[in-house]
């Protein structure tokens, strides 16, 4: 396995898979039910350039939970980064202190130049508008715990795809199982050009729409997204897309039974609370299993074997 985890191309299919094993196997000890302290004496930073609650805390759940511990970078506005200093020298301070990062700046591709600065590992926590490997690993855990597979499912990706970062890792993944790949946005906020290319390149199949409510009695799965506002070079630019898209509970009359929509949270007014009580929402399961994956992904960088896995 690469040493860090920078975009879901640092992982194999075989690695994803054994990844979501090892996450099975982790659910006791995430739920507290059973403790496991595999990652004692482990140090883990939690470098948060812009702010998170899911991921930030699901990691330091994760390590806590498998008896390690956890030192925060805290408030930016607190760190040495407003006196000027840069990236490069923190990650090189982080490289000493700690046996494994997780990385969420807003600039695109810090993720990398942080893996590239250290010795230790790092694990993308979202970089801008990039990517956000983490997050895919639990969405596909999620995926693969509601249909027992994740191959050749029907997925809508619904609302900003050009910002969200969450979309663009995980369409990579789900078109490597072949998964058929609906992307639902206004044309303002479509999938970025080259990641449409790529996917296509490698065989994907991708069927691109406006219609949220005619896609949703074909789907298996309904990725809803937040309009990412803070990535808006303008203010008038978010207002026209703002609140465009809205699922509530009668959209999903015509909806599959087993179909299952997820959201990467926070949502704002994407999906309306009345569809948290339907069969169908599984957000919530979603936020909880970035536990599972986190701790999966650190014991497999750590080189800490899993009772019950593979090594
Ligand atoms: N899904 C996600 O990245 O949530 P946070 O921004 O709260 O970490």
């Amino acid at each position: 396995m690469n040493k860090d985890l920078i975009t879901m191309d640092d992982l194999t299919n075989e690695e994803i898979s054994s990844l979501l094993d090892d996450a099975d196997r982790l659910l006791p000890a995430a739920r507290g039910e059973e403790y496991l302290p595999l990652l004692q004496g482990k140090l883990l930073a939690n470098m948060f350039f812009e702010p998170s609650t899911r991921t930030r805390m699901s990691f330091e759940t994760a390590m806590k939970r498998l008896g390690g511990d956890v030192v925060n970078l805290g408030d930016v506005k607190s760190s040495s980064a407003v006196k000027g200093e840069t990236l490069y020298d923190t990650m090189r301070m982080v490289d000493g202190y700690c046996d494994i990062a997780a990385l969420r700046h807003p600039r695109q591709g810090a993720a990398q130049y942080a893996g590239d600065a250290c010795s230790i590992s790092i694990m993308n926590g979202g970089d801008g508008a990039g990517h956000h490997p983490t997050q895919t690993l639990l969405d596909l855990f999620t995926i693969r715990q509601a249909f027992g597979r994740l191959d050749g499912l029907k997925v809508a990706m619904v609302g900003d795809l050009r910002y969200g970062r969450t979309v663009h890792s995980l369409s990579h993944a789900l078109a490597r199982f072949d998964c058929e790949l609906t992307f639902i946005s206004p044309s303002q906020l479509s999938m970025p050009e080259e990641i449409i290319e790529d996917l296509t390149a490698n065989g994907a199949k991708i069927t691109v729409t406006e219609d949220l409510l005619g896609a949703i009695p074909d789907a298996d799965v309904i990725y809803m997204t937040r309009i990412q506002k803070e990535r808006f070079p303008d203010e008038d630019e978010y207002t026209k897309v703002a609140g465009i898209y809205k699922l509530s509970a009668d959209d999903l009359a015509g909806a599959k039974g087993e179909m299952i929509i997820l959201h990467p949270l926070p949502r704002v007014d994407e999906i309306h609370p009345d569809v948290d009580v339907t069969r169908h929402a599984r957000y919530f399961e979603q936020a909880f299993n970035g536990v599972v994956a986190r701790m999966a992904l650190m014991c497999k960088l750590l080189g800490v074997g899993i009772p019950g896995g593979d090594d």
